[in-house]
């Protein structure tokens, strides 16, 4: 573990001096922003776009939309009209407050319009990941009761509309749709709806956005979030994202993700910053062609993308300027040393890590540019927000103790409920109002967090407790090894043993040599009890669209168990 700390390379950042504002601040600071100040009713929709659209940013380009074949820019004006006439096909199709519409479509302009377009109607959006195959989508718009479903015409064999009782409309976007009782041709009436919506003034606790996330059992859980969640949003767009007026931000998460959302759509567009969206796969080619086109200066991404990057290779960035980039920053999974080597190497910038969760709905704990780096910590609580280890029963353990990641609950963009399942809700808290993540991690004496794994993930191996995300993290910095997951296999001796999983980057073939050298390289990084004592390859391994090694999928491949819900696993 490096544990010296750096200064970041943004010596200015809106955050200023981090210790005099987390000691003062207070969120009633953040919240005078916003309409319901005034009026006591507030919509995400109009915070979003329409603030803009009726101020001096009129004209300025809230979206920068680019895929393979689609080139185009949106001033917030225009994300206004374009918003409004969106929301009025779904109000003319019986949308209105409280009902849940579920979008399932690739990232087009369309699929903005029409999540803002819910919004204003005050109605609830349930984004999905366009990989989603028939069992996950039907799961998720069964538990939530979904009235209306927006989707293609590709996609729509994936949904099973005979078998959902609550799904009244379903309103594809594509050419030549063939309408009936509930399918709706979306181009056929957006061509001509109006500019002019009447916005659904919603009180800040209504339901705003509904994102299923997968637990270590059961069905997916429907993480419900309300229209309060933009105060943290707002704020950590300036505080953590460091945006300005002059910014180009790129988030490449898929809205289907809370990333996506919070961080694709909101936070960038509360602060009215230019907003970059890539369609299509990924593509290391086009990904730095959209840094160097857009001028992206705020860049968000994961650990996974910026891996993939790495192993693209030197040549493939070399081609592209990435000069304009100011502030980088990551999510999702441990960002490995390598990485920030990685991204130091390239872009001569340092990578900051931020933590949160879908539940969370907004980053908690984080690097800012204007404070110390510990490379490997996640950083710092943002103001306003409370972190703690504590041990099962909600105490508060001491420095370097590790044990169960909690915050303390009232921060603006807590989850409000899982959808349909109360007790699944309780189930997240402790005694002394502790939210309980799930995360292992300690906080050092400096009050930085250490992420450490998910508690179940923790593996005891000869009384020895072994973070698996420190062991993996060594495995990838092996020259041979591109990916690397790693499990506690039960054994009589030993409690546990370690079992790596692990892929091998192009040119190399796993020979008894190569595994001896990984299992000594590990030895040698971290310690003897932390090295793989099975090694066992793989041409790829199961990962979440986060980017996470689903560690509970390999644990059941090796103990021959069910899989679990697989839902949120990458194609
Ligand atoms: O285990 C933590 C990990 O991702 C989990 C939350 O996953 P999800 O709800 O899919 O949200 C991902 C993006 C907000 C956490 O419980 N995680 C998230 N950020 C980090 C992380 N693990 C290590 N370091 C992080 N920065």
């Amino acid at each position: 573990m490096i544990s010296k700390t750096i200064s970041s390379q943004t010596e200015t950042s809106n955050l200023g001096n981090y210790q005099d504002i987390y000691n003062s601040f207070q969120w009633q600071e953040a919240e005078q922003h916003f309409t319901w100040n005034e009026t006591g009713r507030v919509n995400m929709g109009y915070e979003a776009i329409d603030r803009h659209a009726n101020s001096d940013k009129a004209n300025k380009v809230a979206l920068y939309y680019s895929d393979q074949i689609r080139n185009e820019e949106y001033t917030f004006q225009e994300m206004k009209d374009l918003s409004n006439k969106a929301g009025n096909v779904l109000k003319d199709i019986g949308v209105a407050k409280g009902d849940r519409v579920f979008i399932f479509m690739p990232r087009t302009p369309e699929l903005y319009f029409l999540l803002l377009g819910t919004l204003k109607l005050g109605a609830i959006v349930g984004p999905l990941f366009e990989a989603f195959m028939e069992g996950a989508v039907k799961d998720r718009l069964e538990d939530s009761g979904a009235k209306v479903l927006v989707t293609n015409p590709e996609l729509l064999g994936r949904v099973p509309v005979e078998e959902l009782p609550d799904l009244e409309k379903v309103l594809v976007v594509g050419n030549e749709v063939k309408e009936d009782a509930k399918l709706i041709d979306f181009y056929e009436r957006f061509d001509g709806a109006s500019k002019s919506l009447d916005i659904e003034w919603v009180d800040r606790e209504d339901g705003m956005i509904l994102h299923y996330t997968s637990g270590s059992t059961g069905k997916p859980k429907g993480v419900l979030h309300v229209h309060n969640a933009m105060i943290q949003h707002y704020q950590t767009a300036k505080w953590v994202l460091d945006l300005r007026d002059d910014d180009v931000y790129w988030c490449t998460a898929d809205p289907g993700w809370v990333t996506g959302t919070s961080y694709g759509i909101f936070a960038p567009w509360l602060v009215g910053a230019s907003n970059v969206i890539r369609g299509g796969r990924f593509s290391p080619d086009d990904w730095y062609q959209t840094i160097e086109e857009n001028k992206v200066t705020v860049w968000y991404s994961a650990p996974t993308a910026f891996r993939m990057l790495m192993g693209a290779g030197a040549k493939v960035i070399e081609k592209y300027n990435l000069s304009s980039l100011r502030h980088v920053l990551s999510v999702g999974e441990p960002l490995n040393p390598e990485v920030v080597r990685w991204g130091m190497e390239v872009m001569n910038l340092r990578i900051h890590d931020t933590w949160w969760m879908t539940e969370t709905g907004a980053q908690l704990i984080c690097n800012y540019p204007s404070m110390e780096i510990k490379p490997g910590s996640m950083g710092k609580p943002i103001p306003g927000v409370v972190a703690a280890i504590v041990d099962d029963q909600g105490n508060e353990l001491p420095p370097n103790r590790m044990g169960n990641l909690a915050i303390k609950k009232g921060w603006p963009s807590m989850m409000r409920a899982i959808w349909n399942r109360p007790e699944k809700y309780q189930s997240y808290f402790l005694p002394g109002d502790w939210y309980v993540s799930g995360d292992s991690a300690y906080m050092d004496e400096d009050g930085y967090f250490w992420f450490q794994g998910r508690v179940d993930d923790v593996i005891m191996t000869a009384g020895e407790r072994i973070g698996p995300f420190e062991v993996e993290s060594k495995l990838v910095e092996h020259p041979a090894v591109a990916e690397a997951g790693v499990i506690g296999k039960p054994d009589p001796v030993r409690g546990e043993i370690i079992k790596a999983f692990i892929s091998l980057r192009d040119g190399y073939e796993l020979s008894a040599e190569l595994e001896e050298d990984i299992r000594n390289f590990v030895k040698k990084g971290l310690a003897a009890h932390a090295a793989p004592r099975e090694i066992e390859i793989k041409d790829s391994l199961p990962k979440t669209r986060s980017g996470k090694i689903m560690r509970r999928v390999l644990k059941a491949w090796e103990l021959d168990l069910p899989t679990g819900d697989l839902s949120t696993m990458e194609d």
